[in-house]
């Protein structure tokens, strides 16, 4: 049995499809207040649920029994419940979760994270380094899955990139590049590390085919639309200012997000990719998809 910790999120439904398109078994962790929706769909894949919540250990005891393995891509930043936080779900919810897993005698752990930017500290990144840490001394064959930003958050009118509309928010200059990786390639490589040798005890950098500045990205949605995209831009200053404004966490979290990308987040995925063989979203592929061009 593999337990997906994280199943009514973007990146954990995927995974679950892919593992069960693999023929394997997959259990879901889901909550009394999930969506409904959501967890029918986990349902007619034909995936067994197991009621839970990161914040309750005898519930993860419980999901954990019988498993072999281990997914976990849950957070509060987004999807968040009264009593969820980056305190409770991303860094105790997540140790309760890899000590859970110990006790029940899972052989492997997949844990999705992101990249680290030296110099920039925020309670998501702090919280994400500390489970990986746990997680490294926990006895487990651990996959720590370290993703890049997702071309489907950051470039999408909820942060600002509304393609439909040709208008883009840009944070900082615009000037360094990201490899955006696609949330269907993050689930990809967690679904290829069941059983894969070269995913125990390994730290996997997860991003696109291609660094791309936000300029460039902007370039590539105007030649796809055939639309002159009106800019926007957040100064870095302004971000920093946020920063150091926030009035909790969670807001301390935001603004270190916007400030890891206005930075740039280059990767080199050869290695990656001579472990596990695929072919890379870009930029331009998802362009076309939300431009709905052939
Ligand atoms: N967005 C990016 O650019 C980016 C880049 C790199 C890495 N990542 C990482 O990728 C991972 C997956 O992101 P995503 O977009 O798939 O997230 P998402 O759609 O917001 O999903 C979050 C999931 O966590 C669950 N969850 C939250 N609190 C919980 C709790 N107390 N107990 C159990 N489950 C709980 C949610 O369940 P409910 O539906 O019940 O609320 C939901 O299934 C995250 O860890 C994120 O940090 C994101």
């Amino acid at each position: 049995m593999n337990l997906v910790v994280g199943a009514t999120g973007l990146v954990g439904s995927e995974i679950c499809r892919r593992v069960a398109a693999q023929g394997k078994p997959v259990r879901a962790l889901v909550r009394s207040t999930s969506d409904p929706a959501k967890i029918e769909k986990l349902k007619n894949l034909g995936i067994e649920l197991a009621s839970g919540d990161l914040r309750d250990r005898a519930s993860l005891d419980t999901a954990c029994r019988g498993t072999k393995a281990v997914l976990s891509t849950a957070s509060s930043t987004v999807s968040r419940q009264a009593g969820d936080s980056i305190q409770s779900v991303d860094l105790e919810g997540q140790l309760s979760l890899i000590d859970a897993a110990r006790s029940a005698g899972v052989e492997q752990f997949v844990y999705v994270s992101f990249r680290d930017k030296p110099g920039l500290e925020f309670p998501l990144q702090t919280a994400k380094r500390q489970v990986e840490q746990h997680l490294k001394q926990s006895g487990l064959a651990y996959a720590i899955l370290q993703a890049s930003p997702f071309m489907e958050i950051w470039l999408s009118p909820a942060l600002g990139f509304d393609a439909a509309n040709a208008r883009a928010r840009i944070y900082g200059t615009g000037h360094n590049k990201i490899s955006w990786v696609s949330f269907r390639d993050v689930a990809h490589f967690a679904a290829a590390s069941l059983d894969n040798p070269r995913a125990r005890h390994a730290v996997i950098g997860v991003a696109g085919p291609e660094p791309l500045s936000p300029l460039e990205v902007v370039r590539i949605f105007e030649e796809v639309s055939g639309k002159k995209f009106t800019v926007e831009h957040v100064p870095e200053e302004a971000l920093r200012a946020q920063k150091a404004a926030a009035a909790d966490p969670m807001q301390d979290t935001f603004a270190g997000l916007m400030l890891f990308y206005s930075g740039g987040d280059e990767v080199d995925m050869r290695a990656t990719l001579a472990a596990f063989p695929t072919q890379l979203t870009s930029v331009r592929d998802y362009a076309r998809a939300v431009l709905q061009v052939k």
